[in-house]
């Protein structure tokens, strides 16, 4: 299984979720890749946000050699499920996809509910680790077809 997780930066919400799907999935010996990116371009070739890098460690998982990369059309070829964070991210996404197979394997990672952006507030990182992992523990549940 290959899963991409996307956000608007590449640098706070989506490595958080690549971060933790990775680990959950070889915790569980899924054999699962993980990757991620943003819709936007600004931050291509950086590292995480300092304080995704910060929130992820407190809760024993590194993302710190994450680099940000920009989503691309190629990325619907690569990847079986994409994630996205809120409503722009999947409009975004879903505006490049180039047919119905494509548009099927993107969905808010949290079902019907956003992760919203936390680049302005450093009191959001951490309830968003929490939704992230909430809803990772979700997916993986549904693709498996068993809670973890
Ligand atoms: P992210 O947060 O989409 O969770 O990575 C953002 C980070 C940077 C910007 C926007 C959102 N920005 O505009 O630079």
């Amino acid at each position: 299984m290959k899963i991409l997780m996307v956000c608007l930066g590449n640098i706070c919400r989506s490595p958080l979720a690549e971060g933790v799907m990775q680990h959950l999935a070889d915790e569980h010996n899924l054999g699962w890749t993980v990757d991620s990116a943003g819709t936007g371009s600004w931050h291509v070739g950086e590292a995480p946000d300092r304080r995704s890098v910060l929130v992820a460690r407190n809760h024993g998982i590194d993302i710190s050699k994450q680099v940000c990369r920009q989503f691309r059309r190629t990325d619907f070829d690569q990847f079986d499920h994409i994630f996205v964070m809120d409503r722009n991210n999947l409009s975004d996404v879903l505006n490049m996809a180039r047919n119905e197979q494509e548009a099927a394997k993107v969905k808010l990672l949290l079902g019907d509910k956003v992760v919203p952006d936390p680049y302005y507030d450093d009191s959001r990182f951490e309830p968003v680790f929490e939704l992230i992992e909430g809803g990772c523990k979700d997916i993986i549940a549904e693709l498996r077809g068993a809670r973890v």
